[in-house]
């Protein structure tokens, strides 16, 4: 079995991938902000870590946890967002990935 390390596990998508994959026996960590995701859709056997992925206290999660996979689905995705702030929507969706 494996850890799996997800980010946006509190939104729509990410929380049925956590809900699944521990069903399946895996261990789940997950890391969101709550900016868009809602605590109640965190499954209770996954250890839930609130921050944002931009800050650099993530690098200790992953020393901490050390997870064998990545499954990366926070982001900001309202489009009417990004469009009166692009450089926002690049800060979540394009630099924090590459930091
Ligand atoms: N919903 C769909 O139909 C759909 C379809 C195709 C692709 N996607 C993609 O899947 C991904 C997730 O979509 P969703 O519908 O679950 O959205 P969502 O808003 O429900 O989930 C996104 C999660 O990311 C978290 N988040 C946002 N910014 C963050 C940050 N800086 N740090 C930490 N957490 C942060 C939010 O709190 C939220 O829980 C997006 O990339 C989206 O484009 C969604």
């Amino acid at each position: 079995m494996a850890k799996v390390l997800i980010t946006g596990g509190a939104g729509f998508i990410a929380s049925n991938v956590a809900d699944k994959m521990i069903e399946l026996g895996h261990s789940v960590v997950i890391v969101d902000d709550l900016s868009s995701g809602f605590e109640y859709n965190i499954n209770p056997k996954a250890k839930f870590y609130k921050m944002d992925i931009r800050d650099p206290k993530l690098k200790e999660v992953f020393a901490k946890e050390k997870p064998d996979y990545v499954c990366h689905h926070a982001a900001q995705m309202d489009v009417r967002k990004s469009v009166e702030d692009p450089m926002f929507d690049a800060d979540v969706n394009i630099k924090a990935v590459c930091m």
